[in-house]
């Protein structure tokens, strides 16, 4: 099975979980990983490219950080002009489903804990919850949605939780590589 991994991270050269999980994937097989915002820092995104990408893949696994509980925003951008009608739907077609079938899963980092996601919690939702645009967005494009790796508390910028930051990146890239192989 074909992987691609698609890293949306705006500032990559300050990022501490992205960046590690990304580099701890590198040498994958089968997986080829873009980085969204290396591409396209102005947000120009080449369209036919993407789609062309897509089409030669099995799994996207879109892999970015939390950002005010969704994607940060060259990821929601990419969505918008890259799953177009008759590519990803249509309302007539069903030829125009052009992922259907693919595999589509998250990986995510944030700097909430797990029990702030919780409905008692601060955070009100779950992470599951706050996701679910994504995993509708797989739906409807006829997607097999697999679901989501989320690391919390990845506080990878404070010196003292470093260690525990990154165990859990090393347990964030296991999950990972079991899903891929
Ligand atoms: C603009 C912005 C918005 C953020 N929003 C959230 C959020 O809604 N929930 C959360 O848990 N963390 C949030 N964070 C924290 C990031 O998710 C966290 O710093 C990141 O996952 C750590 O990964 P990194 O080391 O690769 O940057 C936000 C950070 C920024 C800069």
């Amino acid at each position: 099975m074909k992987n691609l991994l698609i890293l949306a991270h705006p500032s990559l050269n300050q990022s501490f979980s992205n960046k590690k999980i990304v580099d701890g994937l590198r040498s994958t097989p089968n997986l080829k990983i873009k980085d969204l915002y290396a591409e396209y820092p102005n947000f120009n995104i080449n369209v036919e490219k993407e789609q062309a990408d897509l089409l030669l893949h099995d799994r996207i696994i879109f892999q970015f950080p939390l950002y005010w509980y969704s994607t940060p925003a060259l990821l929601k951008e990419w969505q918008d002009v890259v799953l177009t009608y008759g590519f990803a739907y249509s309302f007539t077609n069903s030829e125009d489903y052009k992922l259907k079938g693919k595999k589509l899963m998250l990986s995510v980092t944030a700097l909430g804990s797990m029990d702030a996601y919780q409905t008692s919690g601060k955070n009100r939702f779950t992470t599951e919850e706050l996701l679910r645009p994504l995993a509708q967005m797989a739906y409807y494009c006829k997607m097999d949605f697999e679901g989501s790796i989320v690391s919390h508390e990845m506080f990878g910028q404070v010196p003292e939780r470093r260690q525990e930051v990154e165990r859990k990146i090393v347990e964030h890239i296991e999950k990972l590589k079991k899903v891929i192989a």
